[in-house]
């Protein structure tokens, strides 16, 4: 039994955000984040909700297919619309998915990886016929737009997988997930809470704070340490995989995993230039942009790998149906 990603969706604000436009907010400018970084602009979300990109994104993977057959909807995000109620709870209800259990997970930037690896493991282990994982973020809420070491970094989107219980199709042919603790605090996004009248908490910054280098250097290794894991699970050579879709945080990260798997960047799927770093929902939509690419056959072999805060990493090797 195997556990099949079916279609994919993925939604974006309307508003683009090109990097000279941030050169009126902090002092950079758009060659130095071309060269750094590999982004051009992002999306940034005006009218759009979380929970609008979400629905958008499932929808658009969902088409057609009977609503009633999704039993499960795992939401990863880092910035929901609200803490309660979830955000899986929200997209249950507005897109009336009656027979769904929905929450969310967070894992940061691997938290549609995470989804995944639910995902599979419930599905087999509750017979759960279809399920709709989502990745979506409005990092712009939670990001510092003074800070010019945060600010050029990140976007808005969503994008969504659907996942098929199958007798016949392998799917999802091996995954790993790791947890590394962040003994320096190299990425943290903090709390604003309402002081109560029994402590004395301290004023919170509840956005975005990195160290960079020592998040970049993590990166290298982490997702380094992934892949290898789950090409030896499946025992499966670097040269099988078609294609890679990496967690899209920085063009030189995306280099050097293709360096590290001996693999032409060719085989990378890339977005980061127009969408920047959308956490959570950068690979469902890098993934979705290569499905609708028309890359992609039938029983090629396809490697999901993302790495983030917490810090976490983990990838998913699976089979196109
Ligand atoms: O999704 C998971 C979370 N995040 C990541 O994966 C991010 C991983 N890290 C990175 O992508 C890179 O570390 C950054 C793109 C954030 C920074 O690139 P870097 O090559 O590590 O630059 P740096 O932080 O070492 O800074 C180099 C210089 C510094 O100036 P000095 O000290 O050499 O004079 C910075 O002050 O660049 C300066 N700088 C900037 N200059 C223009 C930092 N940010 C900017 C900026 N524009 N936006």
């Amino acid at each position: 039994m195997g556990v099949a990603i079916l279609t994919t969706g993925k939604a974006l604000p309307a508003l683009k955000v090109e990097n000279q436009k941030l050169t009126e907010l902090v002092e950079t400018d758009s060659q130095w984040i071309i060269e750094r970084t590999g982004i051009e602009s992002r999306h940034i979300a005006t009218s759009e909700t979380g929970l609008s990109l979400a629905v958008a994104a499932a929808e658009e993977a969902l088409g057609d297919m009977d609503k009633a057959s999704i039993g499960l909807v795992l939401v990863a995000t880092v910035s929901p619309d609200m803490l309660v109620p979830s955000m899986g709870a929200l997209v249950k209800r507005t897109m009336g998915l009656e027979n769904a259990v929905a929450y969310d997970i967070n894992a940061a930037c691997s938290g549609f990886i995470y989804g995944l690896w639910n995902a599979e493991a419930l599905m087999k282990t509750h017979d759960i016929k279809r399920a709709l994982v989502i990745g979506v973020e409005r990092l712009s809420r939670i990001t510092n737009w003074e800070d010019r070491g945060t600010c050029i970094l990140f976007g808005d989107g969503a994008g969504c997988a659907v996942l098929e219980l199958s007798d016949d199709k392998p799917g999802i042919l091996s995954s790993f997930i790791k947890n590394y603790d962040d003994v320096s605090n190299s990425l943290t996004v903090d709390m604003q809470y309402l002081q109560t009248p029994f402590a004395d908490d301290g004023p919170k910054e509840p956005y975005i704070h990195m160290n960079g280098t020592q998040v970049f250097r993590f990166a290298v290794g982490a997702i380094g340490e992934a892949m290898d894991a789950v090409l030896r699970n499946a025992g499966v050579r670097a040269d099988e995989v078609k294609y890679y879709v990496p967690h899209q945080a920085n063009m030189r990260i995306i280099q050097s995993a293709a360096q590290r798997m001996k693999q032409p960047l060719e085989k990378f799927q890339v977005n980061i230039q127009t969408t920047g770093n959308v956490s959570a929902a950068s690979i469902p939509m890098a993934l979705a942009d290569l499905m609708k690419s028309g890359k992609i056959q039938s029983g090629d072999k396809v490697m999901l790998v993302g790495f983030g805060g917490g810090l976490t990493a983990g990838a998913i090797l699976f089979e196109a149906v």
